[in-house]
């Protein structure tokens, strides 16, 4: 007898809570409470047999049968409450956060200093109209010296100086090739400017990096002259510094250009008075620059009867230790977050 009761409540016990596992609203989990848990329910019908239970057995059947109402009882609380959760609730892990732990941060990224002075520069001069190209820096020693009238002896080509690599390839040491490249492909006119990357085996100073980064101007066309590079130049010195800051040309030489003048601006720091960072001098040295050699034009087929054009490179690290005030080029390239860091805001945003 007591068997049978005890099979009885645990198939009575399993048929239950498979239904209450699958009730999917309120509605039809009620349909299993009364079906079950009802005053002429199944749990009940067990309650009515145990009067016919040996009365040494019943003790034993009456706790199974306390224990599998309770059971009962407890699940369907639970999964009522389960049913009766909003409907709009976080979906999958977010569901289990624990709010109250503590936020993991994640510190917003900014452009590296020398970045931000780079697109400064190929923004005022892409607003002069001069398009961005671009050129390898494993080059040709053709493109890096020989097309720009580079002569053999010339000291820059000396290995002491330059990185050489097999196969009459080097690292670019200006971003000069790429005046070569563009008028190789491109009939003039021609306005571009070339931002990246040069190497030079320098050994590392204040002043001085292996690897540094330049951009390049080059404007290209029937009658452009002296006074078009002097005026870009100038223009470039006031967007960057301010309309107080001088410009001048100093003679110079580059085989590629001719004439070739170093341009100086005014020094930012002291207004052109004196200080440590022009060396007394009042001028800053800024770029290199020039008048397109003949000869240049014609070893990429240019006519040049007919072609004249101005070019400039100027160091990005030099702009960007004037603007920064800083006193040594290593700082640029240590990546040392508490240097860098204190260069989020774009400085002409902030400072200027
Ligand atoms: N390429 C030269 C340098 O690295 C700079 C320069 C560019 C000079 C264009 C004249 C014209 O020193």
């Amino acid at each position: 007898m007591l068997a049978h009761f005890l099979r009885d409540a645990e198939a009575v016990e399993q048929a239950c809570l498979d239904g209450i596992g699958r009730a999917a609203d309120p509605a039809a989990l009620e349909q299993v409470r009364v079906e079950y848990l009802g005053r002429r329910g199944r749990v009940q019908e067990l309650l009515g047999r145990l009067g016919g239970i040996a009365a040494e057995e019943r003790p034993e059947a009456g706790q199974r049968a306390n224990r599998l109402k309770r059971a009962l009882e407890e699940a369907l609380a639970a999964r009522r409450a389960e049913l009766e959760r909003p409907a709009v609730r976080p979906a999958g892990p977010a569901a289990a956060a624990d709010v109250t732990m503590p936020g993991r941060t994640h510190g917003a990224g900014a452009a590296h200093p020398i970045s931000q002075v780079m697109d400064l520069l190929v923004e005022i001069l892409g607003r002069m109209g001069f398009a961005v190209a671009d050129g390898p820096d494993v080059e040709t020693a053709y493109h890096n010296f020989d097309a720009l009238n580079t002569p053999e002896e010339h000291p820059s080509r000396d290995p002491q100086d330059t990185f050489y690599l097999p196969e009459g390839t080097l690292l670019r040491t200006q971003t000069s090739p790429v005046q070569i490249r563009v008028m190789e492909r491109t009939p003039p006119p021609v306005r571009i400017i070339a931002p990246g990357r040069c190497y030079r085996r320098d050994t590392a100073d204040a002043t001085h990096s292996a690897s540094f980064q330049q951009i390049e101007g080059l404007y290209v066309d029937e009658q452009v002259s002296l006074a078009d590079l002097k005026g870009t130049l100038q223009e470039l010195a006031h967007q960057l510094f301010g309309a107080a800051v001088q410009v001048r040309f100093r003679p110079h030489f580059f085989p590629f250009t001719e004439p070739s003048i170093e341009c100086d601006f005014s020094c930012t720091v002291c207004r052109g008075r004196g200080c440590r960072v022009c060396k007394q001098s009042g001028w800053l040295e800024i770029a290199g620059a020039g008048m397109v050699d003949p000869r240049v034009f014609s070893k990429i087929g240019y006519d040049p009867e007919r072609y004249t054009g101005f070019a400039f490179g100027m160091g990005i690290e030099r702009i960007a230790m004037i603007l920064f005030g800083l006193n040594d080029i290593r700082l640029l390239y240590e990546n040392d977050l508490r240097f860098i860091e204190q260069f989020r805001a774009r400085f002409h945003e902030a400072d200027r």
